[in-house]
């Protein structure tokens, strides 16, 4: 395989998960992007850019069997949860209010591990590593275990899908539906899922799932994906304000319109090998396979449910193994 790529030959290429490398052909495919671009920028970025990134949407969608509309291009699943986790900290009636609680585990990404004490400091909440024991129980008994941490001041669970640290897949639906039932905000970072299993967003159903292409989908680097149920999106405001607020050519959805233009950068044309690339079940992505894009949402709660309804989770106080990392 080693032709099919332009490492370094001299090297035993072993870290494929910190950022991922890119086929040749899909490499090739994205510089053929930015030479379109540069051909005719304002064509490209003002006219067509928007059209070619919703037929990319709508092919990753089928890939993770989702709606194209509740899905946004991220250039990397730190910056778009970032996002999340501001939005969910900002304003005069913050989702996340002092003494809330976020519940998360112990092998997470130390990078987003910082973004969410940085919020919860400035907004009084905790941060909360639940110690998950190595080896992994089965998933029954790491749902349990996990969700023994919950207690009245559970606002959000948040835990990745495959940890970085230490390569474990964690039973999220599991956890997702759980935490659907108890009034919980249920955030995954996927960064590591799409290409390495076979993902699929409605089982998965989480409220919101970050995930990247330039990892294991080998897609060009600055292709990630955020995706939000419906519901919640109204919650998530954009890290970078412009012209899809209050937009005067309204797009398919504010998620969309909010976050998709974020001035002008290159970026614009990264995520688009990725959806073209699925969109012909290229070989150079070997977990691609068709779905079909089926309505999937179950009968959720509204939004503002989601920002009034405090105290549902299960009431288990006083878990002594439970680690507060802000006080
Ligand atoms: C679990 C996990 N989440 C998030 C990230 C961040 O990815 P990126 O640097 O593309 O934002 C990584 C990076 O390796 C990761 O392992």
């Amino acid at each position: 395989m080693r032709h099919l790529f332009n490492i370094d030959s001299t090297i035993h290429f072993l870290n494929h998960g910190s950022f991922g490398a890119c086929p040749k052909p899909v490499f090739e495919a994205y510089q053929g992007w930015q030479r379109e671009l540069e051909r005719q920028p304002v064509e490209f970025l003002g006219r067509r850019a928007d059209g070619l990134l919703a037929e990319s949407r709508a092919a990753l969608a089928a890939f993770l069997n989702a709606q194209p509309d509740d899905l946004v291009y991220f250039p990397n699943p730190t910056t778009a949860l970032n996002m999340v986790a501001r939005s969910l900290t900002a304003g005069s009636e913050p989702f996340l209010r002092p003494g809330d609680e976020i519940l998360t585990t112990d092998h997470e990404y130390g990078a987003l591990d910082r973004t969410w004490d940085y919020v919860c400091e400035r907004a009084g909440a905790h941060y909360v590593h639940r110690p998950i024991p190595l080896p992994l129980p089965g998933p029954e008994a790491f749902a349990e275990h996990f969700w023994a941490g919950v207690n009245a001041r559970t606002r959000i669970i948040y835990l990745s899908h495959i940890t970085s640290p230490t390569a474990m897949i964690f039973p999220v639906a599991d956890i997702c539906r759980r935490a659907r039932e108890a009034g919980i905000l249920a955030i995954v970072d996927g960064a590591h899922a799409p290409g390495q299993i076979d993902l699929d967003l409605a089982a998965v159903g989480a409220d919101i799932y970050a995930g990247a292409c330039h990892k294991w989908l080998c897609a060009p680097k600055g292709a990630a994906f955020l995706y939000a149920r419906r519901e919640v999106q109204p919650l998530l405001e954009p890290l970078v304000v412009s012209w899809g607020w209050q937009a005067e050519r309204p797009g398919p959805s504010p998620f969309i319109d909010w976050h998709e233009w974020q001035g002008t950068h290159r970026a614009r044309s990264d995520p688009l090998p990725a959806g073209t690339r699925l969109a012909r079940r290229s070989r150079c992505v070997p977990c691609a396979r068709p779905r079909d894009a089926r309505a999937h949402r179950g009968p959720d709660r509204p939004a503002r449910d989601l920002r009034t309804q405090r105290g549902w989770a299960d009431v288990r106080r006083g878990d002594a193994a439970v680690r507060h990392r802000v006080p």
